[in-house]
This record gives C-alpha cells, sequence and structure tokens, in this order.
C-alpha cells in the first residue's frame, strides 16, 4: 500500500493515530517563535495540514489560517473541522497562494514527504515565494545521520471500531537522499487483530545538508525539538525544530 493509500484508507483513524499528540502545544510554541521572530501579522498557511488540527489552533488564537494538503479525504476532514479555514489540495513542493503568508508551518517532519533533495528545494522555494516580508517558515526535522533504525514509537488507542496499537520508526539505509517512515497499525476487535504495514519514502538529508539549502532564502534559528521551552539545538540531537526568516 502506498502512503498516500494509507491515509486515504485510514484517513477515518488518522486522528485517532495522532491521539497523543500535544497539537496545542505545539501551536502555542510556534506561534511564541512567530512572536519572537515574525512580522507580527496574522496570516497563517500549514503544508501538508492533514487533518486539519493546528489550523484550528491557530485560528482560535486569532490567526487567518488555511492549509494545503495532497490529500483530499485528509481535507474533506480538515474542512469539517475548520469550517472557516481556506483548504486547497496542492503539492507543497510546488504551490502558490492568492495572498502571502505571514507564518507557514509544516509539522510532524512532514517536509520530509517532499521525498527528493530536489523537491525539498522546490518546497523551500514555494515557502519563500509564498511569504510576505519578514515572514517566518517553521517545520520540524530530522537528521539522516542520527537515524537510529531500531527505534520505534508506540501508542494504543480505543476507538468503537477496536482496539488499535501504532507503531512508527525511522529507517536510513546509511546513504543516499531516501529514507523512509515505516508504520504497523494493529487493529483487533473481539479477539481478532488485523496489520497493516506501511512504509513512505521521504527525503533524507543532514541538518547541515538542510541549513545549506535554506540559508539563502532565510535567516535560519535551529532549535531544540522542545515545544515547551524555546532553547537552541544542541548540536547533537537527531530532532529539531527550525524557525527561519525571510530574507
Ligand atoms: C503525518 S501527516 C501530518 C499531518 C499534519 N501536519 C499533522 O501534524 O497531523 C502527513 C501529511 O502530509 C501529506 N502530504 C504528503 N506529501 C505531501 C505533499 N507533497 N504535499 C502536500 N501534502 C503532502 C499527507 O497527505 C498527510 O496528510
Amino acid at each position: 500500500m502506498s502512503g498516500n493509500a494509507l491515509y486515504t484508507d485510514l484517513s477515518g483513524y488518522y486522528d485517532l493515530m495522532c491521539a497523543d499528540i500535544d497539537y496545542q502545544a505545539q501551536s502555542h510554541c510556534v506561534h511564541r517563535l512567530h512572536q519572537l521572530f515574525g512580522n507580527g501579522g496574522k496570516r497563517h498557511l500549514d503544508l501538508a495540514c492533514g487533518t486539519g488540527p493546528h489550523v484550528r489552533h491557530f485560528i482560535d488564537a486569532g490567526y487567518t489560517s488555511g492549509g494545503l494538503d495532497i490529500n483530499q479525504p485528509m481535507l474533506d476532514r480538515a474542512a469539517i473541522r475548520c469550517p472557516e479555514a481556506r483548504f486547497a489540495r496542492q503539492d507543497m513542493c510546488g504551490f502558490t497562494v492568492d495572498e502571502p503568508a505571514d507564518l507557514i508551518t509544516c509539522f510532524l517532519y512532514s517536509i520530509h514527504y517532499s521525498g527528493s533533495l530536489d523537491r525539498l528545494k522546490a518546497c523551500i522555494a514555494s515557502v519563500h515565494e509564498a511569504l510576505a516580508a519578514g515572514g517566518v517558515f517553521c517545520f520540524n526535522a530530522v537528521d539522516k545521520r542520527r537515524i537510529d533504525n531500531a527505534s520505534f514509537v508506540t501508542h494504543t488507542a480505543r476507538h468503537e471500531d477496536g482496539l488499535f496499537s501504532f507503531s512508527s520508526g525511522w529507517h536510513y539505509a546509511g546513504e543516499g537522499e531516501r529514507q523512509s517512515l515505516r508504520l504497523r497499525i494493529e487493529r483487533t476487535v473481539a479477539g481478532e487483530t488485523q496489520v497493516w504495514h506501511d512504509e513512505h519514502p521521504m527525503v533524507a538529508v543532514s541538518f547541515t545538508e538542510l541549513q545549506t539549502l535554506l540559508e539563502p532564502y532565510f535567516e535560519v534559528h535551529v532549535l531544540a525539538h522542545d515545544y515547551e521551552k524555546l532553547t537552541p539545538w544542541d548540536n547533537a540531537s537527531g530532532n529539531a525544530l527550525f524557525a527561519c526568516v525571510k530574507k
């Protein structure tokens, strides 16, 4: 099953899969980063917005917010969650906007869905083009050199359709520009267990390479991957938050 098919087929379960994510804390943290580094504007766009949980929080915090995603079933759910927002089915590696944004975000490592270094460059160029003067681009990323192939995150959730267990982990072969996100979803109903395995091809990049791609367009701040405290990245952790101010 392709990555896109998984989100299509399981879009109804996507929010359950993400039930342990603190979307409010993530959105609030990025709002603080925008206050620190941004231009004071309130127009927000979320790339790879999924079912729109961040868009909801940004609207509630006073932004005019919208999102784009390539998956229509995810966008349909986002539109129900945020009826006042504008959503568009677009590829983040070549999108356009009607009006410039003051803040563009891309959460949950989704920037890696650009899939190749050329497409990642195209995504960065599209973001730069779509931002207003002094606008900020915030996203999180993982450094390919620090991926531990044995590390998986698992959580379980009960739903009217059964008991679900979701596991995900990064896999990087050690060379090249491809890594994958491996997913395992287990559903148990009346003692019977069904298992889905999926592998999403993603772009692999080191933070040094990523900074080199961003720096022609942005003043780049790399922060620790901690949505509670705003502290500089320690040059060692494999995850980080990027706050990039349009040059
Ligand atoms: C892991 S989900 C993250 C959703 C949301 N950002 C969140 O934090 O819950 C990844 C999303 O990226 C979308 N996606 C994948 N490739 C994309 C692309 N090239 N352009 C736009 N969206 C994309 C998928 O359809 C999916 O909704």
